[in-house]
């Protein structure tokens, strides 16, 4: 027996190599994830589900109804729809200028077991075999993975300088690519940092909908900006137009929940939850309840996120100067998300020797070899993520003070 060709064709990645043999005492700065607490509310969310005396029941598939109206109106209140675009472009039915909050119902939330699950059903329900999907390069790992589980073909688009996203390269490749079915963006980005104006997010929408591409915005890091909210694709698309991906996992510190969503259209939903229904049935009931606890205080939740993000993004400008600022793309660029974006110093560049034809990959082993930190080698994000590193400032403080003034003698010069 052979597994199928959809999981051997799949490549190992450079991240499994930067894993495997780091010295004792080496301090990983590639985790993506928050390294500060649980906040309490989730504590106590789960502690009251371990006191209960009845049973654990599965729950509907569509997730408890008040975490699935705790989402809706959470994402109500944080999406403004102005000069919203829709899915069938008429003067009728495009209102100019209208401005407020969007209203989400119940039926255009998909509850998942973390937003990957989100991305997995939504890929298998609508990612033909033999399409393409449009996926940012240097972008998040599981998109071409997924991509290819559906037996299509991921295609990257490049990013403007500083990793933000660049409407008009999108575009250029949507329209190079006809059998594409579905395009996906992350602002601010994993691995770069970068983010997306609601100038592109409209121009994206629009083509996605005037070629009836599935649009889909993953916005997992939306929350923990430092300088200035970024704008969602719900902001500028109504909620038909394309779909936006939320999570536990970073902004409200909870990664270990699992537990993410999806906002959209019914209809675009609506088979997507069938994929999720037969691999998961529904996310963990104490993830619900601890879910629903932390939207309940989420301004409180959100504030001290926020908080814990501009302390490391400090530490980062304190400690390691010359690469935080190489890590922006201008001194001016907003700060948001957990990832500095490093562009691998010339000098090193030059004697980091090779390994196989991967020089970012043999650069990032030396820094973990030679500098005793682990980070991530820009080349496992996609062809052009070569000469960068990815930084993650998520981790505990003092992991990160300690990694961060390892990292600072090799950008000096
Ligand atoms: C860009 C991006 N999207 C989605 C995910 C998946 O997050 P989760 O399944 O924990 O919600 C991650 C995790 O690192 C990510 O970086």
């Amino acid at each position: 027996m052979s597994p199928a060709s959809r999981v051997t064709g799949q490549r190992l990645s450079p991240i499994r190599r930067m894993a495997v043999g780091a010295p004792p005492g080496t301090i990983n700065l590639a985790l993506g994830e928050p390294g500060w607490p649980l906040p309490d509310v989730a504590r106590q969310a789960l502690a009251d589900v371990g006191q209960g005396d009845g049973p654990l029941p599965y729950g509907p598939n569509t997730s408890r109804p008040d975490l699935v109206e705790a989402i809706a109106d959470y994402h109500s209140r944080t999406s403004q729809t102005v000069h919203p675009v829709h899915r069938t472009l008429t003067a009728q039915n495009t209102p100019q200028g209208s401005t407020g909050h969007a209203t989400v119902s119940v039926d255009q939330i998909m509850v998942t077991s973390g937003s990957q699950a989100a991305l997995f059903a939504l890929f298998q329900a609508h990612v033909e075999p033999g399409s393409t999907v449009l996926v940012p390069d240097p972008g998040f790992v599981s998109y071409p993975s997924l991509a290819r589980l559906c037996d299509a073909e991921p295609v990257g688009y490049p990013l403007a300088p500083g990793g933000h996203l660049d409407a008009e390269a999108l575009v250029e490749t949507l329209l190079a690519h006809p059998r594409a079915s579905m395009v996906v963006l992350c602002h601010p980005a994993n691995p770069t940092g970068g983010m997306a104006s609601a100038a592109d997010l409209t121009a994206v929408a629009e083509t996605c909908a005037a070629r009836g591409v599935l649009l889909v915005s993953d916005e997992v890091y939306r929350e923990l900006w430092v300088d200035e909210p970024p704008p969602s694709l719900h902001d500028v698309a109504a909620i038909d137009t394309g779909v936006v991906l939320g999570s536990m996992s970073k902004a409200f510190g909870a990664p270990g929940l699992r537990l993410g969503w999806a906002v959209g259209g019914a209809q675009t939903l609506a088979p997507a939850r069938i994929v999720h229904n037969a691999m998961t049935t529904a996310p963990a009931q104490p993830s619900q309840a601890a879910a629903l606890a932390l939207l309940k205080a989420a301004d409180e939740v959100l504030a001290d996120s926020r908080g814990h993000v501009r302390r490391r993004w400090g530490i980062a400008e304190q400690v390691a100067p010359a690469l935080t600022t190489r890590a922006r793309s201008a001194p001016s660029s907003a700060r948001a998300g957990i990832y500095l974006w490093v562009p691998v110093p010339r000098g090193a560049r030059d004697a980091a020797g090779t390994d196989g034809d991967d020089p970012t990959l043999a650069f990032a082993l030396r820094l973990r070899d030679e500098g005793g930190v682990t980070t991530v080698p820009g080349s496992a994000f996609g062809p052009r993520g070569a000469g960068h590193l990815r930084v993650s400032l998520g981790g505990p403080l003092d992991d990160l003070e300690e990694g961060l003034r390892r990292l600072a003698p090799w950008w000096t010069t």
